[in-house]
């Protein structure tokens, strides 16, 4: 798209009677025009063109409801209503020119505006200002990004559920401190993040509710003079109501806000995932295999298969929150109502919005197409003593030890396979008794994973009886079908 600002001084967006050079829309009192550099500072267009379709609905709305209030004629109105539909086509067809002498989207479609209709196109800003227009188009924009990331999250919950279900009984060593804690099944570490990204649904759903008013007539700060309908022009672009304080409306960006700060928490939720799956398909831990379609080979090491997309994936979280952290201190100590320090909005959450957006598809591809290695999944949750907790709880159930006691028996039993070099498993019943007489056959059995996994059926446990149930009903609360 041109930025050019070629034919500055000449050009039609001088209004009659300025300064060559001065600004059609707020000229009339300037006696030159802007520094080169400060068309550069002020110039947003290079990144608001962005918003064009918020900035023309919103127009729209608004031009309807100054016709409907008797503010301006309805001639003028279907004028501006044509003029406003052909500057969408231009844009749709690429022909638009958007450009930096305009300084934003606003100045740009209005200029073109009346290029193509002529003098009506001046009273379209009756009862308005570019502070509660760019506020409209911002919340609508961001409104859309919410939308779509709600979309995605869906997807992504249910390649992770469709996973639960087929290895709801696949054992694999569960991790504490990333050592070996407790045998679970891939399906419940899978129905972990089904949680995880339904905290950040309803995040993101809350966080549209509170986005979802209308500051638009707010003006420039103060309200305005002419008897405008805010519940038509709220209503007509989908909001619940207009927004309650007009100073309010034009200086808050909490809606972005707290689009960034959901978007920062799911990145950090994708950024773990993403970590697992670097650790699982790694060479040493063989637990999944990622389908050729999200690995990456290497140039000079022909048994490579790279998980860039996890990686990548698990980097993206650096901008997401980046750009939180960057809006907060935009926003921080600014006095009411608009700055212009709050035109630095934008960028941050476009490209967050882009990143974490894509970082969803990437999860929701990989995770869908993610192959499980059982058997090395089970060879591995049977290690490393996996099993010693349900030793010391069969000692407490049958032998009614103390847990701490039983806790110390257990620590010895551990040793003792530990010198030998093997597994639990592996220890007779003599050897067992000859640390605790007490001991009878049955306390072999717990020290199998698969027992050890189908014992755990506790509210939100482990057990693949559980594990079935609770994928079952993670369908009902998360998903459509
Ligand atoms: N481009 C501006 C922004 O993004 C629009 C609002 C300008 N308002 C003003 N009073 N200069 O914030």
């Amino acid at each position: 798209m041109s930025k050019d600002s070629e034919g500055k001084g000449a050009d039609q967006s001088s209004a009659p009677g300025n300064v060559p050079g001065s600004n059609a829309m707020w000229g009339g009192r300037f006696s030159r025009g802007p520094a080169e550099i400060m068309e550069r500072i002020n110039a947003s267009i290079g990144f608001d063109q962005k918003l064009h379709a918020q900035d023309i609905a919103g127009s729209r709305a608004h031009a309807a409801m100054l016709v409907a209030s008797g503010i301006i004629t309805p001639a003028d109105g279907a004028q501006i209503d044509a003029g406003l539909e052909a500057i969408s086509a231009e844009i749709a067809a690429g022909s638009f020119a958007f450009r930096v002498d305009r300084e934003d989207i606003h100045l740009n479609v209005e200029a073109r505006l009346a290029e193509l209709i002529g003098p009506a196109a001046g009273r379209l800003h009756t009862a308005r200002s570019r502070n509660d227009q760019v506020a409209t188009d911002f919340r609508l924009w961001v409104r859309d990004a919410m939308d779509r990331l709600e979309a995605k999250l869906q997807v992504l919950q249910a390649a992770l559920i469709d996973q639960a279900e087929r290895h709801a009984a696949t054992v694999m060593p569960g991790f504490t401190h990333l050592q070996a804690a407790q045998p679970v099944t891939f399906g419940h570490h899978m129905l972990a993040y089904v949680e995880m990204t339904g905290r950040d649904r309803s995040r993101l759903a809350d966080a549209r509710r509170r986005l979802n008013e209308c500051p638009l007539g707010a003006a420039a700060l103060a309200g305005t003079s002419f008897p405008i309908d805010r519940a038509m022009t709220a209503a007509a672009l989908g909001f619940d109501r207009p927004t309650a304080n007009s100073l309010d409306s034009v200086s808050d960006r909490d809606f972005a806000l707290d689009y960034l700060a959901t978007a920062a928490i799911l990145a950090q939720h994708l950024s773990r995932l993403a970590e697992e799956i670097v650790i699982w398909s790694s060479a040493q831990f063989r637990f999944v295999r990622l389908s050729d379609a999200f690995t990456t080979g290497s140039s000079i090491m022909p048994q490579k298969r790279n998980p860039d997309a996890a990686e990548l994936t698990r980097a993206k979280t650096g901008r997401v929150t980046g750009a939180l952290v960057a809006l907060l201190m935009v926003m921080k100590g600014l006095p009411l109502a608009y700055s212009k320090d709050m035109q630095e909005d934008k960028e941050q959450v476009f490209d967050a919005a882009e990143s974490i957006e894509l970082a969803v598809d990437a999860m929701a591809g990989m995770i869908a197409d993610l192959s499980v290695d059982e058997g090395r999944m089970a060879a591995a949750a049977g290690a490393g003593f996996a099993t010693a907790t349900d030793l010391a709880d069969w000692l407490v159930r049958r032998l009614n030890l103390p847990f701490r006691e039983a806790h110390h028996v257990t620590g010895r039993v551990v040793k003792l396979a530990e010198d030998r070099g093997i597994g639990l498993e592996a220890l007779s019943l003599a050897d067992l008794r000859g640390i605790h007489p007490g001991i009878e056959a049955d306390a072999l059995e717990v020290l199998g994973v698969a027992h050890s996994v189908a014992s755990r059926l506790s509210h939100g446990g482990t057990a693949p009886a559980r594990v079935r149930e609770a994928a079952g009903l993670a369908r009902k609360r998360f998903l459509l079908s």
